[in-house]
Parts: C-alpha cells; sequence; structure tokens
C-alpha cells in the first residue's frame, strides 16, 4: 500500500519507515486476477484501469 516495498505487490516492512499499514489480501479461490502496482486503483488492491491515466 506505501509503494515503497521492493517485493511488490507484497509488503517487505518498508512502511514502517513512513507510518502505514500493509493491506492484507487472500484469495477466496484459485483464479487469475490483476493486483495494482500503480497505487491509484479506487478498488485496491486490484487493478480498475486507473493506470492507463498515468
Ligand atoms: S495498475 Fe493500478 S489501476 Fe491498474
Amino acid at each position: 500500500a506505501c509503494g515503497r516495498s521492493a517485493n511488490q505487490p507484497f509488503c517487505d516492512g518498508s512502511h514502517k519507515a513512513v507510518g502505514m499499514a500493509p493491506m492484507g489480501f487472500t484469495a477466496e479461490k484459485t483464479d487469475t486476477v490483476y493486483l495494482c502496482g500503480c497505487k491509484t486503483s479506487k478498488n485496491a488492491p486490484f487493478c480498475d484501469g486507473s493506470h492507463k491515466a498515468l
């Protein structure tokens, strides 16, 4: 969620430097999903297409 992890989209603890909390995500079924990597999605942690405007 903070954008600082060197292992995105997974948390590596880097959020501690900016006082943010990680966003939990549990896959409820086996499927293909697209997770937001640009940090602008209004439906995080999923991509909503907002990256196209960057
Ligand atoms: S990658 Fe962030 S909205 Fe698509």
